[in-house]
């Protein structure tokens, strides 16, 4: 099949959380299968490859806010697969991918709606005509939208639209002014099939209502946003649509996230000789100021700093729990209630916390080998790669029972991990000493390591499902 996929980050050119993960990765993996796979994305000024080459063509992009243009620039890492850059200095020149120091940028819907029109230009300049194009989040909504408004009769309207659901709760909600802003017909400002909510205009709306069928990136998540909890206020919408709808789990990029070869770390180990994993342990205590030969467990954090990942939960719990001899490091970057909560408790409990508030791709990976335990106590996650990477490394994920954690992570005394149900202090707490509990038993903690290390999280499983997917779709 002939897929063009549609992000608004790709790792490693790109990345604020998992989103960037799953674009870097999952097309690689279509690749592999066979199919001709382009994925389109911003040229953000960060993206400084210099294997980018033109492809000799432009967008044109008339909106009545003016006209915007902007070459399209390629890098083939493999034969099936092509990534295309748009670039367009006023757009995306600037620092930073939705937002700076100052808060999100005011002219996202312009900029997304740059990149979700110019994909699909992109694609007609290229003479690329898809069979499948596939979407995600908010970012890439309008493309589902335009492809049924302004693609009649042309090759590419024969395609068939996924639009895959990464985290719900970020909709790309704007005033109804931006109808007019970005020239949308006002009919389609209706709230049963088309862009309007509670008298905004919402973008990923606008995905769900038109694109051909919806994914989400885990079963437990595909269940979760169809009922008024989870549900984002689109539970409603989503419940119509629970015919189209499928979790697929994300799968991880296993060459990334490999403790025999990742190349971020000091040392090297795997499931059956793991001294590599104390060498990595060593150094990060290191690069905290922490003693390098404590004997205490340690535990660890990296997360975007954001509600969903429930952050104040830990900044609850961390100093009772901390009473007892356990270390903790967090990385992160976000909110900055939660990154000056985090700092507080590094200089209430010097001795035993290390923060780094920042984003750091080579910390996140020795954080992921040097901790014993890696904790997410997040309100929801729709997937979560984080956990997948510590059972990967040897290290036992605490995790709160939402979303793709209950599909990642096994519970029990021959699980590979711990959780935990409610979203409240004292059972995440309980979490913690039953995490101390298992690491004062050397080989039942051994096993539990084991066991997470022999997973397979790799995208062999789930690509196949996008793939059977697509060509259903096709089919029909
Ligand atoms: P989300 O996409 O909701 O942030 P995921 O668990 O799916 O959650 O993915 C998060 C990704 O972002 C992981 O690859 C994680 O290592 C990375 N990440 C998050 N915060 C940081 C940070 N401060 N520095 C480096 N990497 C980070
Ligand atoms: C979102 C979700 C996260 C998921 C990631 C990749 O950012 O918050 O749970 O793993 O997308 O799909």
């Amino acid at each position: 099949m002939k897929i063009l996929f549609v992000a608004s980050e790709v790792a490693p050119f790109s990345k604020t959380g998992g989103l960037g993960d799953v674009a870097g990765s999952l097309p690689v993996a279509l690749a592999e299968l066979g199919h001709e796979v382009k994925v389109v994305t911003p040229r953000y000024a960060s993206v400084k490859d210099d294997r980018l080459t033109p492809t000799g063509h432009h967008l044109e992009l008339r909106f009545p806010f003016g006209t915007e243009r902007g070459p399209i620039l390629s890098l083939r890492p493999s034969p099936n697969l092509e990534l295309l850059f748009l670039e367009n200095e006023h757009f995306y020149g600037r620092a930073g991918i939705y937002g700076d120091a100052w808060g999100e940028f005011g002219d996202n819907h312009r900029r997304y709606a740059y990149l979700s029109l110019g994909a699909l230009q992109a694609a007609q300049r290229l003479r690329f005509h898809p069979d499948i194009i596939h979407l995600n989040d908010w970012q890439t909504g309008l493309a589902a939208v335009s492809l049924r408004r302004g693609f009649q009769g042309t090759p590419l309207s024969k395609a068939k639209t996924v639009l895959t659901i990464h985290n719900l709760a970020y909709q790309g909600q704007y005033g109804k002014h931006i109808m007019d802003d970005l020239g949308l017909t006002w009919d389609l400002f209706t709230a049963e099939q088309g862009l309007e909510f509670y008298d905004t205009v919402n973008f990923l709306k606008g995905g769900l209502v038109f694109a051909d069928a919806l994914t989400t990136v885990s079963p437990t998540y595909a269940k979760e946003i169809q009922e008024p909890e989870g549900g984002a206020s689109l539970d409603g919408l989503l419940r119509r649509r629970r015919g189209s709808l499928t979790g697929i789990l994300n799968g991880i990029d296993a060459h990334e996230w490999n403790p025999e070869t990742d190349t971020y770390l000091p040392a090297r180990y795997g499931v059956n000789a793991m001294e590599g994993k104390v060498t990595c342990r060593r150094e990060l205590l290191r690069r905290f100021g922490l003693r390098e030969d404590t004997e205490a467990p340690v535990f660890g954090i990296v997360s975007r700093l954001a509600w969903q990942k429930g952050v104040d939960l830990l900044l609850e719990v961390m100093p009772q729990a901390l009473q007892s001899d356990i270390r903790f490091v967090a990385v992160g970057s976000g909110e900055g209630r939660y990154e000056d909560g985090l700092r507080a408790l590094q200089h209430h409990f010097p001795q035993q916390v290390g923060t780094f508030i920042g984003f750091d791709q080579g910390l996140s990976h020795l954080v992921e080998a040097g901790v014993d335990f890696f904790i997410m106590p997040s309100r929801y996650e729709p997937c979560g790669l984080n956990q997948m990477y510590s059972l990967r490394y040897g290290t036992v994920p605490i995790v709160r029972a939402t979303g793709g954690l209950v599909d990642t992570v096994e519970g029990g005394l021959d699980g590979t991990g711990i959780l935990f149900e409610a979203f409240h202090p004292a059972a995440l707490l309980a979490a913690v000493r039953r995490a101390q509990a298992l690491y004062a038993e050397p080989e039942r903690l051994r096993a539990f390591r084991q066991r997470g290390m022999s997973r397979d999280f790799s995208w062999a499983a789930s690509a196949r499902k996008y793939e059977r997917l697509f060509a259903s779709l096709v089919a029909e």
